[in-house]
Order: structure tokens, then sequence, then C-alpha cells
């Protein structure tokens, strides 16, 4: 079977590194490119960081692309209390081999989008993708699958009402979710499912790779948030899940939804209410409701462990 084409729009951040090397490390998937968008850290660094994690890959064959620098209608996040000041970890890296690509991250997806059938994985605020259907009325038909890591039912992680990529830009979420394309969402109530352990990351350092050795690291620090925040040390993949979910379809259970994007609260701005009644049963949005860790995890391990010097 061809491997799914494959362009990844993101905010890296730490989980966000992990789903890209997933991504570069299974067969079934052919990363054509990577946009950076403003979330967990400023534009600047999501970008340096993207292309951190694609050298580090040694994939100097995968344009990398800024998109945009500022949400529709939201401040821009400065720093970043879950990823460190650089977004990955704090760090030390060397000049990333792979340089930045000067197309516009935005019109990078459009042209990806006109070169054939492709999925849109977003693991980030969906500033870039909302100013893709704004700029370019009814591309949003010409995408084969968007997967999108957000959102999440009474519950938040950056607010109690509200999770980090749908809070950091709610216009740009609600102008996504309104526009006609297959979406599979894959919420908070889906990732904290999913969860690396301290034993995977000690089998990471264990390969004795670059790749096992700067996960682990950029993990430490995550696993000392996630400690501080949830009282223990399982580090939540969210990221991760809008990956897995192309590697193998049967491995999420899903069903049909519909989403609505509060803008207007108080205590309330990026709330996502995903509507599971049977009338929706049909519907374009799919949510992400359960998965299997030990299966989850297995796999990671494999796939990451392929990603030699
Ligand atoms: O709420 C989790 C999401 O916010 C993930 O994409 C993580 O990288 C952060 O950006
Ligand atoms: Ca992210």
């Amino acid at each position: 079977m061809a491997p799914t084409r494959v362009l990844i729009d993101t905010d890296p951040g730490v989980d966000d590194a992990v789903a890209i090397l997933l991504a570069l490390a299974s067969p079934e998937i052919e990363v054509v490119a990577v946009t950076a968008v403003a979330g967990n850290v400023p534009l600047d660094k999501t970008a340096l960081n993207a292309r951190r994690i694609v050298a580090l890959a040694d994939r100097h064959d995968i344009p990398v692309a800024a998109g945009r620098a500022e949400p529709l209608s939201a401040p821009v996040v400065e720093d970043s209390v879950v990823h460190g000041r650089d977004g990955l970890g704090d760090l030390d890296w060397d000049e990333p081999a792979v340089a930045l690509d000067p197309r516009d991250g935005v019109e990078l997806i459009a042209e990806m989008i006109g070169r054939g059938p492709l999925t849109i994985v977003a693991i980030g605020p969906l500033t870039n993708l909302a100013v893709l259907v704004q700029r370019h009325p009814g591309i949003d038909r010409s995408v084969a699958h968007l997967v999108i890591m957000g959102g999440a039912s009474f519950q938040g992680n950056v607010t109690p009402a509200a999770e980090f990529n749908i809070w950091a830009d709610p216009e740009a979420a609600r102008v996504v979710f309104d526009a006609d394309w297959p979406i599979t969402l894959m919420p908070l109530d889906l990732t904290h499912q999913a969860y690396l352990t301290d034993d995977d990351l000690a089998y990471l350092r264990s390969l004795g790779t670059e790749v096992g050795r700067r996960v682990a690291a950029m993990l430490e620090p995550y696993a000392q948030f996630h400690e501080r925040w949830y009282g223990n040390r399982d580090v939540i993949m969210h990221d991760a899940m809008a990956v897995y979910e192309l590697l193998d379809a049967e491995a999420i259970e899903k069903q049909g939804v519909r989403v609505a994007v509060e803008t207007d609260g108080v205590h309330s701005r990026g709330a996502t209410f995903i509507d599971r009644r049977r009338e929706h049963a049909d519907s374009l949005v799919r949510v992400g409701l359960s998965v299997d860790n030990d299966l989850f995890r297995a796999r990671l391990r494999e796939r990451l462990a392929t990603l030699k010097d």
C-alpha cells in the first residue's frame, strides 16, 4: 500500500517532536513538508525547533517553512512552562543542517494540496489552516484528511475549560471546524490515555542513538512538569495521537460528532463542545475516544529505534 502523503503543521513543542519523529520513522507515512506556527513558543522558536527535529532524523529532503506568527485575534504566547524557554526542553543544539524554506508556510500547504491527495496533521494552534481556507476559498474540499490534536470535553489544560491548541487561537479553530474537510479530532479525553513512563525514557537512553538520547533528554523536564501539574511523571503524548491514527486506523476508537468552539466566554474562551449525540454519527468530523497505551508505547519504541545515527 502506498504511503500516505502527510504535511505536519506544528508548534514544537516536546510532544510535537515525538509526533514528528514517529511520522518520519513510519513507512506508512510520507512526510512531504513541515510548517511551523506560533503556539507553545513564538514562531521564530517553533520554526527553529521544527528544523532541529527534521535534522535530528537526518531528513534534509523535507521542506520546513514558517507560517503565521500571530493568532487571528489572541495574544502571542511568549514563554512555555511546559516545554521550556526554547520550546524543546532547553537542551544545547547545534545550528540545524536543515535550512528554513523561504516559502510562506501557508502557501506551502496550498502548494502541497495542489500536488495530490494530502493528509494534514495539525498539532498546534490552527492559525495556518484558518488563513489557508480564508486565502484559498474551497481548498478545504481538496484535502483528503485533516487530523487535529486539540479540544476537550468539559475539561482543559491551559484553563479549566480549554485545551491549549484551541485556546491559543479559538477564532482560527472555529474557521477550521466550520470548513468542509474530513476531520479526525484527538482531544484531551483521548490523549490523556497515551503516555510514556520512566521505563520508556530509560529504553530511549538505552538505544545509544542521538534520537534516543535527545528525546529522553527533552522528555525529562516535560516529566518534571507533569509531576508538578498532575502528580506523576507519566508524559502525555498528545500530538503523537494524531500521527498514530495514520499508522493504524483501527488503533483509536472513534465516532462522528459535531464540534462547536467558544470564542466569547469570560471563563470558557477556547472551550470545545463535542456533540456525540447519534444525529452526528455520519458527520465529516470524528473524535478519538479510546486507545490501548501499551500497544501505542510498543509501536513508538519500535519506530524510534529505527532512527539510527
Ligand atoms: O494541549 C496539548 C497541545 O498543546 C499539544 O499540541 C502540545 O504541544 C501543546 O501545544
Ligand atoms: Ca503541539
